[in-house]
């Protein structure tokens, strides 16, 4: 078997007896360069992007990444005093007096670490109010109520009452240069909620209500995560953030909530007729289903499932046809009795959706 693509070298692998012949020849060079590269191109490659704590686009997430290189900083500090003591002691031709190794010990082992340390600590404490959730007044701070399911996320937005506005699911948007509290809940499992871009991470508990509040200073569009293990589908349990200009927001929550069911009534017809509605809802219309993930403007949604697959009418076929498959152990039914038309018709009046 033609085995070149394992070593990217050209030349096919050859058997552990053969390597070992040549010892350290050239045969370990491609090895190097593969350990290089799947070790620092992971990591620099995790400094920037969508979901990177180290490229932060909110307040809290800043502090966070500063919290971060300052530990590494101090870590470094720390790292290169104590193996510049190894080399020290390795290379000294006499051993230190008594007073010499009093001294090493009370400066090196003692004042040392604890100044290192403790400016290390003060600096997090201090930063730590930044970080705390908002428990003030809830006057005038916008509030989303997250619930994690299995698997996704329902999200709510709430008025100033306190009252639901509307729902959406997947998908969190938060303007940006303002606070906003996120109340987070879970009805049977522990998820938790991280959008690493924006801030640190928060726990979804079954009978609390526990609270993150975050504040996005750049304008884009990120991924939040589930960061606790919930089951099958754990990893397949992603949403999107929009972080967008207040006027913008403005716009899309008055849009938001006068969306309606569209323009394809043939489409919302067969929608209602298979069933769907009994677990879905699509504001303007009788899906009123609230088992399942509110569908309204679908269409604009960034993904299928939860994060799971590119938002594409195939997806969205696929994901009706057998969402287990797609997703272990999603709560969905699956629906292969429908015809396979009846299965696309559905999903292009879901993808239409605004
Ligand atoms: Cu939800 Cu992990």
């Amino acid at each position: 078997m033609d085995d070149d693509r394992l070593t990217g070298t050209g030349r096919p692998i050859r058997s552990g007896r053969d390597i070992g012949r040549d010892g350290v020849s050239g045969s370990h060079r491609p090895a190097i360069r593969g350990v290089t590269f799947f070790i620092f191109f992971p990591l620099l490659s995790s400094c920037s992007g969508v979901q990177s704590a180290l490229d932060p686009a909110g307040r809290e997430a800043s502090d966070v990444a500063n919290l971060f290189f300052v530990m590494l900083v101090g870590g470094v500090i720390i790292w290169v005093g104590v193996v510049g003591l190894l080399f020290h002691a390795a290379r000294k031709p006499r051993p230190h007096s008594e007073k010499g190794a009093g001294q090493l010990i009370l400066w090196g082992g003692a004042v040392f670490p604890t100044v290192i340390l403790a400016a290390l600590l003060s600096y997090a404490v201090w930063l730590m109010p930044n970080i705390r959730p908002w428990f003030g007044e809830d006057v005038g701070v916008r509030r989303v109520e997250v619930t994690g399911e299995q698997f996704w996320w329902r999200v709510r937005y709430l008025d100033e009452r306190g009252a639901v506005a509307f729902e959406t699911a997947n998908e969190v948007r938060v303007p940006t240069g303002e606070r906003v509290v996120f109340l987070l809940k879970s009805p049977d499992v522990i998820h938790s909620f991280w959008i690493p871009v924006l801030g640190g991470k928060m726990d979804m508990i079954p009978g609390r209500e526990n609270r993150l509040t975050l504040q996005a200073e750049k304008p884009g569009t990120y991924r939040g995560v589930c960061a606790e293990f919930c089951g099958a589908s754990h990893a397949l349990m992603a949403f999107t953030v929009h972080a967008m200009e207040p006027k913008a927001y403005e716009d899309w929550v008055v849009a938001r909530r006068t969306a309606s069911g569209g323009q394809d009534a043939a489409g919302l017809a067969l929608f209602l007729r298979q069933g769907c509605a009994a677990c879905h809802a699509i504001s303007g219309t009788e899906a009123r289903g609230t088992i399942g993930p509110d569908l309204t403007a679908f269409g604009e949604r960034g993904s299928v499932g939860a994060g799971t697959l590119p938002n594409a009418q195939e997806h969205i076929a696929r994901f009706i046809r057998d969402p287990g498959r797609v997703k272990p152990e999603a709560r969905m039914p699956h629906f292969s009795m429908l015809e396979a038309a009846e299965i696309e018709r559905i999903a292009t009046y879901l993808k239409g959706l605004r």
